[in-house]
């Protein structure tokens, strides 16, 4: 059999070397990183190899193309700063594993794909963004991670890589392989999810800004403490929001810069994310207002100034039937019993691809719905498992 499960394995340890972390098989391989950069070159080379062909496009998206049009399978190789190994590397791994079976057996060509950025160092799944025209490269180069990298002084690190951007309609579908990053499958023992939709996700950045002074003697009722604020905002918002979310609802502040972050200084600035998540479009956009009336009460509250800035987004994603249909099929044949449809709170590049062609996604379990931390890991044989369900759907979409 071409589809060689000790093959994507080995590619899929490899893969980790990386930016390995040195703490369990964590990395950390941030979008335009050396270690990052180091991975796709290493891709490249092994989709040669399988006789496909590597292209880069400006964004640093890599593909291994086959035939005039194909199918296209895979996932994202960045990683979140402290990431676990296979989240989006599976999915390019086995990707690549699919592709290259395709070809040793001469059967209609598959393609592969890593995707840039889909850990949203600079926007949200930016590589996969500027692809599919959601957002135009010259806004793209404007955007700034944490510490001010802008994404055109990153991406100018892969510009001797870089080719045009590839047409859509040089393939027919997209299929993504994910580790399920929660604990649902774990929990009913189902090996296989199919997933049915990709939540909406929205995510901003809000500064307070107040009055840097000395904290011994600036009385208590002078202060303008943009620490005090964050925190006000963030016990008003949970209150708040209650009224407008349901249970499957999430929120996060996941990234604080205080300044000057010094114990005997009342903190003058705060800058912070805000992320919400949602199956609702109309959900997303409730939950949008009462943030922006939160922080612009709780500013006036504290005497300090709020700072809004641009909202970005994903759209709530329905997979495609036919495409759910062949990966339920696939997982029935190889799991019977052993695989549900289900929904995906975490965001995937599919749910870019699907605006602009057929898409679908399949999950593995995660152990202990970890994700986003260096300890993510999925058992071998759930590994396997996916590759052979993913192969199996996507032979049938191929031919
Ligand atoms: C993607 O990794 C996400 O944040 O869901
Ligand atoms: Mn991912
Ligand atoms: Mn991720």
């Amino acid at each position: 059999m071409p589809l060689d499960p000790q093959r994507f394995l080995d590619d899929l340890h490899k893969l980790r070397s990386f930016g390995a972390s040195g703490v369990g098989k964590g990395v950390m391989r941030q979008a335009y990183s050396d270690a990052d950069i180091a991975a796709r070159r290493w891709l490249a080379g092994r989709m040669e190899e399988a006789g496909l062909e590597p292209h880069f496009d400006p964004l640093g998206n890599l593909f291994g193309l086959a035939g005039e049009r194909s199918m296209l399978v895979g996932s994202h190789s960045d990683s979140q700063p402290e990431g676990g190994w296979l989240d989006g590397a599976l999915g390019v791994v086995a990707g690549l594993e699919v592709a290259r079976a395709a070809r040793e057996a001469g059967r209609p060509p598959i393609s592969c794909v890593s995707f840039q950025d889909e850990e949203g160092r600079f926007g949200v799944l930016t590589g996969s963004d500027v692809w599919t025209g959601k957002l135009v490269l010259e806004e793209a180069d404007g955007l700034t991670d944490t510490a001010g990298n802008t994404l055109a002084e990153m991406r100018g690190k892969m510009a001797g890589l870089a080719g045009n951007f590839l047409p859509h309609n040089r393939f027919s579908g997209f299929l993504e392989m994910h580790i399920e990053q929660g604990p649902y499958l774990e929990e009913t023992g189902l090996g296989l999810g199919v997933v049915t939709d990709i939540v909406g996700i929205r995510d901003m950045r809000i500064s307070f800004e107040g009055r840097q002074n000395h904290a011994g003697t600036t009385p208590m009722h002078l202060r303008r403490d943009a620490f005090q604020a964050l925190s006000s905002f963030n016990t008003a918002l949970n209150s708040r929001i209650a009224e407008v979310v349901n249970p499957a609802t999430v929120w996060t502040i996941g990234h604080v810069a205080l300044h000057p972050n010094a114990s005997s200084v009342v903190p003058g600035r705060v800058e912070f994310s805000m992320q919400w998540r949602d199956a609702d479009a109309d959900r997303l956009a409730r939950m949008e207002t009462l943030i922006r009336k939160t922080a612009q009460e709780i500013a006036a509250d504290h005497n300090v100034t709020a700072e809004l800035g641009t909202v970005m987004g994903i759209e709530p994603a329905a997979m495609d039937a036919r495409f759910q249909a062949e990966l339920a099929a696939a997982a029935e044949a190889l799991a019977p019993g052993k695989w549900q449809k289900m929904p995906s709170g975490a965001l995937h590049d599919a749910a870019n691809l699907a605006t602009v062609m057929p898409a679908g996604m399949l999950f593995v379990p995660s152990i202990g719905g970890i994700s986003h931390a260096f300890d993510e890991d999925t058992y071998e044989a759930d590994l396997v498992l996916g590759l052979q369900v993913l192969d199996s759907a996507a032979r049938a979409l191929a031919g």
